[in-house]
């Protein structure tokens, strides 16, 4: 029978032929959805371009109430979407609800942007010329986005993006198109014009991507993916010199001193590491622990992992859900196999974890070195690595050796330190003494191969905008 929170979906967004939803937790199909074409692709381009006119024409204030309606429907159906996501993602029902709350504080804090996108009056080179700029939007925009947080990496790119009074159409990941399409479905309902803001599961995720590069229309891209993908995008955009915010793949360290707060340190790790399983692009992907607090640190982080309930998302006591598909099981395994061939040893109990659907055992792994394959891959899973350090310089050298650099955490007692390595850290966010970064009112994003644009704060808004000069003469 099919499951309540499926009453979110419209009618026309499903299609008994079209794009299966599968459940990680068991393989069962959730629902079936429609999906588009290249020609369907390119009308609903040109409507959204139609679209974005009378929107941008709004009043900021205007616009504003709008999304504000968007947010105030996500929070009425936030049990019904957090539902809908475990079904699709397997996260825990409680991790989705807190991502509902995320994702839906994107909308509110866009909705309140939406009336600050100041131009600026410069004072004059000349008494009789004015200097100003006006803060104008992009104009239509793609979005591509993950499976990994299928409601709030949505809600981030298209709330700012409607503030700004742009249009925007979503392809979303193909494992996770339910969470996107309730939140159309919420958005039209909220008054948010249809043509303006699509979400489209597309026949082809490839053709889809090569259209949003290629077509005139278009005037800025927002992905969320590989560094791999971002790659191909950055390549292909460049055709038309399109606006780009990549946020793409990360290998964060975890630095903990000798002087820091154990009990910080290992909760910090937990909620960094095995937050969605290990699945977040932000996740602390290597553990660079000084070799006072290293035994220590091991423990308490073994015993946690060891009392972690991974089960089907849906059931109350869950604290890990399974891995998108048997894919990923597969290729964590392989990194967890080669590692410990490599000479790495699994230092924690494993927990009970369910025999059938894509499940893997959450792993601490010990004797890490910097030449092992884990120590450079993103896992994407519920693996930690520990590695050992002796000094400041040592760790700051190991943390920054490598082509990402998106996130970042350190634990130290030594206010002093904390600057070092605030400064030091070649990352765009870095977090100390807390293992949880992710907040609308702060700039997401990061540097080197992990991507370029910020989502999140008055510069996610800016990165919609574009800034024109005026000059005023003859005064
Ligand atoms: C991501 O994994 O890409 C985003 C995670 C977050 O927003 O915390």
């Amino acid at each position: 029978m099919a499951d309540s929170a499926l009453h979110l979906l419209q009618p026309e967004q499903l299609d008994a032929d079209g794009l299966k939803v599968l459940n990680p937790a068991n393989g069962s199909v959730v629902a079936t959805v429609r999906r588009f074409d290249v020609p369907e692709l390119e009308t609903i381009i040109e409507q959204a371009e139609a679209a974005r006119h009378p929107w941008a024409a709004r009043t900021a204030k205007e616009r504003s109430d709008v999304l504000r309606a968007w947010y105030d429907l996500l929070r009425e159906n936030a049990e019904d979407l957090a539902r809908l996501m475990t079904l699709e993602s397997g996260k825990p029902l409680d991790e989705a609800r807190g991502e509902v709350r995320y994702g839906a504080a994107f909308v509110e804090w866009f909705s309140e942007e939406a009336r600050r996108a100041y131009g600026e009056v410069i004072p004059s080179h000349a008494s009789d010329k004015r200097v100003l700029t006006l803060r104008q939007p992009v104009g239509t925009c793609a979005a591509i986005t993950p499976w990994n947080f299928p409601l709030a990496m949505i809600t981030r790119k298209v709330a700012p993006a409607l503030a700004a009074g742009c249009s925007i159409v979503v392809k979303p990941a193909n494992a996770t198109p339910l969470s996107a399409l309730a939140l159309e479905s919420l958005a039209h309902r909220a008054g948010i014009p249809a043509a303006l803001f699509r979400v489209v599961p597309a026949r082809s995720s490839s053709q889809a991507g090569d259209l949003f590069c290629t077509h005139r229309l278009i005037r800025k891209i927002s992905f969320t993916g590989s560094t791999e993908v971002g790659k191909v995008i950055m390549a292909k955009a460049a055709g038309q010199v399109k606006r780009l915010s990549l946020e793409l793949g990360g290998n964060a360290p975890f630095i903990v001193f000798d002087d820091a707060d154990l009990d910080r340190a290992v909760a910090g790790a937990m909620a960094s590491r095995f937050r969605n399983a290990g699945q977040t692009c932000v996740c602390a992907n290597r553990f660079i622990v000084q070799a006072g607090i290293h035994d220590a640190f091991v423990e308490r982080l073994g015993a946690k992992v060891a009392a972690l309930r991974v089960e089907d998302g849906l059931d109350v006591d869950a604290t890990m859900g399974p891995l998108i598909d048997q894919g990923a099981v597969e290729r964590v395994a392989g990194l967890v196999e080669t590692a410990v061939r490599e000479g790495a040893a699994i230092a924690n109990e494993a927990p009970v974890v369910p025999a059938s659907g894509a499940f893997h055992r959450p792993v601490v792994l010990v004797d890490v070195t910097t030449d092992m394959e884990i120590a450079h891959e993103e896992i994407f899973g519920p693996v930690a690595p520990v590695l050992r350090f002796s000094d400041e310089s040592d760790a700051l050298r190991i943390a920054n050796d490598t082509p990402f650099g998106l996130a970042a955490y350190v634990f130290t007692a030594d206010a002093a330190r904390q600057w070092r390595m605030m400064e030091g850290l070649e990352y765009g966010m870095v977090g100390v003494n807390d293992g949880l970064i992710s907040t609308e009112v702060a700039p997401f994003g990061g540097i080197k191969e992990s991507g370029f644009g910020r989502e999140g704060s008055s510069h996610g808004l800016a990165d919609y905008m574009n800034i024109k000069y005026c000059l005023l003469g003859g005064l």
